[in-house]
């Protein structure tokens, strides 16, 4: 049977107290309405589709060009008015509908499919939890046998009903025809004058229609975002999974506590990672490599047998096998790094290939290089890869020396093997295999006298 997908993302997160949509907060890196399309996708859904309405604008644009719909729902009345709004876009017939919340992003995919598949013989299933802290959710009211009788909102909830532990996840799936005929139905008599989904319980009930309750076994994946501090429990939540999921694989994580993972990280074998680093994008790590304390690694290839020291940062960036980076290190977009390449304290790398075995060991810039094997190039040097208007490159070959305190003013070669004297400001090539100076010849004044201070009284 068809499987039709509904997000609900159209309230307004009063609580975020932020400017910004509540489902595009962040959560992994990601926006949490990213979480709950990527679970949904999973089930391969007929159609899916996202209500929108506070903010729909940035919304819709984060959802552009993806194969599903948005419906906007204007003004917001509550989650049956929502899905009010959704039914004339699905077809006359037969299916079932899954609606998930984009508020609660960590919902499993497994999860789900197994909801769908407790609404099969025309069923309405919900999806609960038994909470500790059940406040602000809907209650599951069951009868004396067991049976769930409906959900009452925690705000229309008499006391004896605060007391029930099992909450309603805002997840359900329901078969297409019957949601039709409940939520056509709904009223807004309530504490809060909305029309509440959760109200359609009672008419399955009512119509004998069986109601099956599944209840998560890791509350992890109801949880909604309503607050910042709900969302800092939701990540660190999040995190806590991701560790377990490296570690399970043999990364050696020193604090799983102190590890973050907003992207993708593929690691070999022995790889370990201190406390505080943190992981963006897609980045790859091969087998042996150390990687210390602090370091915020982003969209980036290391090889085998790296050693990357504490507080280096990461972007767009290669290593080659046997690298060793940092301290202090910083590598941008385009840093392509040889086997053996050294890169040292407060040495910044961007759109520059270095070959095998090259060092750059302190307080240094290339940018736009091409640096041979085994090039040296001293502290405090630099490439002056910009005129103001245009960069130009830096060819430096193999086996060359750079003092320090170099100017490479590009666009600029130096041939294999060269010397180039410390303090040096090189506009014009310089050739192979030959010293070359460029700074005023040092000069000493043997009459020279030092100013003296007039003596006093
Ligand atoms: C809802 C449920 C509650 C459940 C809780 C789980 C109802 C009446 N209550 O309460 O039983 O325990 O979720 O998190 O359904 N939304 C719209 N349009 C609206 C109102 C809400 O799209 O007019 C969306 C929101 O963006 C959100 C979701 O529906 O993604 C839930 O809305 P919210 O206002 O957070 O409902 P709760 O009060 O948390
Ligand atoms: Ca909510």
């Amino acid at each position: 049977m068809a499987l039709h997908v509904v997000v609900m993302a159209a309230g307004k997160g009063t609580r975020m107290k932020s400017q910004r949509p509540k489902v595009l907060h962040r959560l992994g890196g990601q926006p949490l309405l990213q979480h709950v399309l990527d679970s949904a996708a999973a089930l391969r859904p007929a159609q899916t589709l996202v209500i929108t309405g506070h903010g729909a604008a940035e919304v819709e644009a984060f959802l552009a060009g993806r194969a599903l719909s948005c419906v906007r729902q204007v003004p917001q009345l509550g989650t049956g008015h929502a899905i009010q709004q959704v039914l004339p876009q699905m077809p006359a017939g037969e299916g079932t509908v899954l609606i998930l919340n984009g508020d609660v992003p960590l919902i499993r995919s497994e999860t789900a499919a197994a909801l769908v598949a407790a609404c099969a013989d025309q069923a309405l299933a919900l999806l609960s939890a038994e909470l500790d802290a059940p406040e602000g959710y809907g209650r599951i009211v069951r009868d004396a046998e067991g049976r769930v009788r409906g959900i009452v909102e925690h705000k229309d909830a008499s006391p004896a009903q605060r007391a029930i532990r099992e909450i309603y996840s805002g997840i359900m799936a329901a078969p297409l025809p019957a949601l039709r005929r409940w939520v056509g139905a709904l009223k807004n008599d309530n504490a809060q004058g909305e029309y509440y989904l959760t109200d359609i319980v009672a008419m399955a009930v009512a119509e004998g229609v069986p109601v099956r309750a599944q209840t998560v076994a890791d509350d992890t994946e109801v949880l909604g975002v309503n607050t910042p501090v709900q969302l800092a429990e939701l990540e660190r939540r999040l995190q806590k999974r991701l560790a377990e999921q490296r570690m399970e694989a043999g990364v050696r994580l020193a604090d799983p506590a102190r590890f973050d993972l907003r992207g993708t990280l593929d690691c070999g074998e022995d790889v370990e990672i201190d406390v505080g680093c943190v992981f963006e994008g897609s980045v790859r790590v091969g087998s042996r490599v150390s990687i210390g304390a602090h370091c915020v690694i982003r969209d980036a290839e290391i090889g085998d047998d790296v050693v990357i020291h504490p507080f280096s940062h990461i972007e767009g960036a290669r290593i080659g096998g046997g690298a060793r980076i940092g301290p202090y290190a910083r590598l941008r977009p385009g840093a392509d790094l040889g086997d053996e390449v050294h890169i040292g304290n407060f040495v910044e790398v961007k759109n520059s290939t270095l070959g095998r075995g090259a060092k750059a060991n302190h307080l240094a810039y290339l940018g736009d290089a091409t640096v041979g094997a085994r090039v040296n190039y001293g502290a405090g040097s630099i490439t002056a890869n910009y005129d103001g208007a245009n960069k130009h490159r830096t060819v430096i070959e193999d086996d060359v020396h750079v003092g320090s305190n170099c100017v490479l003013v590009a666009p600029l070669t130096i041939g294999a093997g060269a010397t180039i004297a410390g303090g040096s400001t090189i506009a014009r090539p310089a050739p192979a295999g030959q010293l070359t100076v460029a700074r005023a010849r040092q000069l000493s004044v043997p009459t020279w006298k030092r100013p003296a201070k007039p003596k006093k009284g």
